[in-house]
């Protein structure tokens, strides 16, 4: 048993938000070989996920599930072996109902068996969705029966539970064994989902932890409205949208997956993806969930996320949910610094990669609409 998986978020690419059921060999191996080459896994991104549509309409005269001989001609065991050739991890998906989202054999009642093939072709990550779920079984049932199924399977495979938020999953998900755990509906790529998406799981933040993180689902960062799927695809963001999107994944504990076409990023794309400041918070060996701080003149859309790392510093975000420039002005009293000890806060732009230098009492500044800053704060002596 690898006692790390789940240790931090997990950090990958996916291939539903931009190619959906357009998926085939091909396609994952030369989405392996760009993690490499444009330096995401150097950056920390392991993971190559193949999500829905990979199968064939009917299982084999085994029970077992058979990879589409069109799609995956070599079938999976080829596929993983190309990936960890590489020194990345291979993730696959299924799910807790009778058939997957868009209607290829599920695990309900297979669990076990589909388990021990996703470990016989090498698999190190399954996404576990939600539809087609017997109405009168609970889902936490069949969450636990696939844990028990992935932790006896002969091999370490991360859990990654996908039931959108349903059941307040948050309250028991931990005890299935899942590693992250869905809370929310599906992304799309604009700014409304985005923001609709991280505001649903302020309050839930506590629940996500070392071993078992909130997920609030995959990246759209560097999409620009291009997928095959048109309801992912939507308006898609701004540069400014998909920094902040980035920041607030990151600072609230959530894997960061890539949903873009990582064969075809521009320079901002990577700029983002591959912030290794922001990344630092994300991978924060404590985990310790932020806590929201609101702007008092303006609290629905002007906001600070605050939250502990492992040596001592804290992440500061401030963000601008608006459509107007918004003052942002964060009072260390209420982080738990009061002027009266005497020290201050060092604060360092992770966006800017620079120091922003020495504050006491509080910082004041002016934020752009949709965006947002992000800070590493050392608390420092001052005379
Ligand atoms: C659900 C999930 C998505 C994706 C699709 C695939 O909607 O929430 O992330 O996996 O199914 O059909």
């Amino acid at each position: 048993m690898n006692t790390k998986l789940g240790l931090t978020p997990p950090m990958g690419w996916n291939s539903w938000n931009t190619f959906s059921w357009n998926i085939n060999e091909e396609l994952i191996k030369t989405a392996a070989d760009a993690m490499i080459e444009t330096g995401l896994a150097a950056a920390g991104y392991e993971y190559i996920v193949i999500d829905d549509c990979w199968s064939e309409m009917k299982r084999d005269e085994n029970g077992r599930l058979v990879p589409d001989k069109n799609k995956f001609p070599n079938g999976m065991k080829a596929v993983a072996d190309y990936i960890h050739s590489k020194g990345l991890k291979f993730g696959m998906y299924s799910c807790a109902g009778t058939h997957t989202c868009a209607g290829y054999p599920a695990s309900f009642e297979h669990e076990f068996t589909d388990a021990e093939t996703f470990a016989e072709w090498g698999v190190d990550y399954l996404k576990y969705d939600f539809c087609y779920k017997p109405a009168h079984i609970p889902g936490e049932l069949l969450y636990k029966r696939m844990g028990m199924a992935l932790r006896n399977c002969g091999r370490d495979i991360l859990f990654s539970a996908c039931n959108w938020g349903c059941d307040d999953v948050h309250k028991w998900i931990r005890e299935t064994g899942a590693h992250i755990f869905r809370s929310t509906g599906d992304i799309q790529d604009n700014w409304e989902s985005i923001k609709n998406l991280a505001t649903s799981q302020f309050g839930k933040q506590g629940y996500g932890a070392p071993y078992c993180y909130n997920d609030i689902d995959m990246l759209v960062v560097g999409m620009y409205g291009k997928s095959c799927n048109e309801w992912v695809a939507s308006k898609g963001c701004t540069d400014v949208e998909y920094k902040t999107h980035f920041s607030l994944w990151a600072i609230m504990n959530s894997p960061l997956m890539i949903g873009c076409d990582i064969r075809n990023m521009n320079d901002a794309t990577k700029n983002i993806l591959m912030n290794k400041d922001i990344i630092a918070i994300n991978q924060d060996p404590e985990g310790r969930a932020p806590y929201r701080i609101n702007q008092w003149n303006n609290p629905e859309r002007s906001f600070a996320l605050v939250r502990p790392l492992a040596d001592g510093d804290y992440a500061i975000g401030l963000f601008n949910f608006g459509d107007n420039k918004s003052e942002m002005s964060l009072q260390f009293w209420d982080i738990g610094l009061p002027a009266a000890s005497g020290r201050g806060l060092s604060l360092y732009d992770c966006w800017e990669h620079k120091d922003e230098g020495v504050f006491t009492e509080r910082y004041c500044t002016q934020i752009e609409p949709h965006d947002c800053k992000v800070f590493r704060a050392k608390v420092v002596k001052v005379k």
